[in-house]
C-alpha cells in the first residue's frame, strides 16, 4: 500500500524538492505549510515536475489541533519534519520567535503525532549543531554546541527527540544535519527565493550574475585555507531530497533514533565556488574582499560515511550541477 506522509514546510526550498522525490517513488504526499517563507504557486510546480498533486493544507504547526486534524484526515504513517525559522541573524535579534516556532512547533506536531500514534518522523537539522569547535572532516559523533538561538533551537529539539525515544523506543526517528543546501530542480521550476538581500553564498552570487545586485563581498581571504577564502560543504539539494528519501527507507528497516549528515564530504571555497558558477553559467561574478564575518569558521565539510553506510545515500552531484542549475532557476524563473 502506498505510504501517505505529511510533510511540514513542504512549501519551502528543501521541502518541495524532497516532495517532488517522493511522489516520484510513489508515495502520497500531504504538504503542511503556513507559507510564510513560501507561495503556494510551489504547489502547481511540484505539480508541473512530478505529474502528481500534493494534499495541500495552509496550516501552522503552532496549532496542534491543525496538525492532529491533517494526521487523522489523511491516514499519515511518517511526518517529514522541514517546517521552521531559519535566519541565523534574524533569530539574534528575535530568539522568542525562533524558540516558538521551531521548538513549540516541533512540541506541537510530537504531540500530535504521539496521540494518533504516529511515530515515524524525519527531523531537518544542521551542521550548524556542531558550532565552531570541530575539525574537518565533521562525523556525527563530534561533540554538539551552538553560538545563536537558531542553532540552539535545532539542538533543544535532537534533544527532545532524543528523550523520548528513551522513554518510548516504539518512535522511529532519523535526525538529518545539513550542511550547505544549494542549486535547484533540473526543471528550474522550483528553487531557493529568499527574502530581500540573501544571506547565503550562492544565491547572492546569482543574483550578481544577473545584475540584481552590484558585486560579492567576500568575507575574509585570509583564512588558513587554499586561496585565503572560506571553506564549507555545498550539497545539492537534490541530493538532500534524495537523503530524506533514504532517511524513510531506513527507518523503517531498521528502527532506531539516528543522526546522519548529509553532505559530500568535499570542501570548496568561496573563489573556488565563485569560478566554478562562472564556468557553468558563462556569467561573470564580480566580486570584492571584505572583513571576515561574525561567528564564521574557516573551514566546515562533513564526513558523510555513515549516511552511505547506514542508508546506502551517497551525494552524487557535481558543483558545476548546483551552479548550472542555481542559474537556471534565477535566470529563467525567478
Ligand atoms: P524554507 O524557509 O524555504 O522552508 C521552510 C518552510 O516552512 C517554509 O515554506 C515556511 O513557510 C514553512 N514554515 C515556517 N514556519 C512554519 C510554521 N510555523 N508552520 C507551518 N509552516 C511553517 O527553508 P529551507 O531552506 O527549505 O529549510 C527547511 C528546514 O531545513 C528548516 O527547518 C531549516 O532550519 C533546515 N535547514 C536549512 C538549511 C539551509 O541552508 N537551507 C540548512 C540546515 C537546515
Ligand atoms: N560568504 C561570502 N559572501 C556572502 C555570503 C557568504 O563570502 O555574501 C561566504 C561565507 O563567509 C562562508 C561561505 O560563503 O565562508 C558560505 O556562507 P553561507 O552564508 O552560504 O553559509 P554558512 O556556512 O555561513 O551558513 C549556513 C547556513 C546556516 C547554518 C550553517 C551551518 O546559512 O543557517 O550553514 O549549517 F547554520
Amino acid at each position: 500500500m502506498k505510504k501517505t506522509i505529511l510533510v511540514t514546510g513542504g512549501a519551502g526550498y528543501i521541502g518541495s524538492h524532497t516532495v517532488v522525490r517522493l511522489l516520484e517513488a510513489g508515495m502520497k504526499v500531504v504538504v503542511f505549510d503556513n507559507l510564510c517563507n513560501s507561495s503556494s504557486t510551489t504547489i502547481e510546480r511540484i505539480e508541473r515536475i512530478s505529474g502528481t498533486r500534493p494534499e495541500f493544507v495552509e496550516g501552522d504547526i503552532l496549532n496542534e489541533d491543525a496538525i492532529l486534524h491533517s494526521l487523522q484526515k489523511f491516514s499519515v504513517d511518517a511526518v517529514i519534519h522541514f517546517a521552521g525559522l531559519k535566519s541565523v541573524g534574524e533569530s539574534v535579534s528575535n530568539p522568542l520567535t525562533y524558540y516558538k516556532n521551531n521548538v513549540v512547533g516541533t512540541l506541537n506536531l510530537l504531540n500530535a503525532m504521539r496521540q494518533l500514534n504516529v511515530k515515524t518522523l524525519v527531523f531537518s537539522s544542521s551542521a550548524t549543531v556542531y558550532g565552531t569547535g570541530s575539525t574537518p572532516p565533521i562525523a556525527e559523533t563530534a561533540p554538539r554546541s551552538v553560538t545563536n538561538p537558531y542553532g540552539r533551537s535545532k539542538l533543544i529539539v535532537e534533544e527532545i527527540l532524543e528523550d523520548l525515544y528513551r522513554a518510548d523506543p516504539d518512535w522511529k526517528i532519523s535526525v538529518l544535519r545539513y550542511f550547505n543546501p544549494v542549486g535547484a530542480h533540473p526543471s528550474g521550476l522550483i528553487g531557493e527565493d529568499p527574502r530581500g538581500i540573501p544571506n547565503n553564498l550562492m544565491p547572492y552570487v546569482a543574483q550578481v550574475a544577473i545584475g540584481r545586485l552590484q558585486f560579492l563581498s567576500i568575507y575574509g581571504n585570509d583564512y588558513p585555507t587554499i586561496d585565503g577564502t572560506g571553506i564549507r560543504d555545498y550539497i545539492h539539494v537534490m541530493d538532500l531530497a534524495e537523503g530524506h528519501l533514504a532517511a524513510l527507507n531506513y527507518i523503517d528497516r531498521k528502527p532506531a533514533l539516528a543522526a546522519f549528515n548529509l553532505g559530500t564530504g568535499r570542501g570548496v571555497s568561496v573563489l573556488q565556488m565563485v569560478d566554478a558558477f562562472e564556468r557553468a553559467t558563462g556569467k561573470r561574478v564580480k566580486y570584492e574582499f571584505a572583513n571576515r564575518r561574525k561567528g564564521d569558521v574557516a573551514t566546515s565539510w562533513a564526513d558523510p560515511s555513515l549516511a552511505f553506510q547506514e542508508m546506502g545515500w551517497k551525494a552524487s552531484r557535481s558543483v558545476e550541477e548546483m551552479c548550472a542549475d542555481a542559474w537556471r532557476w534565477q535566470s529563467t524563473t525567478l
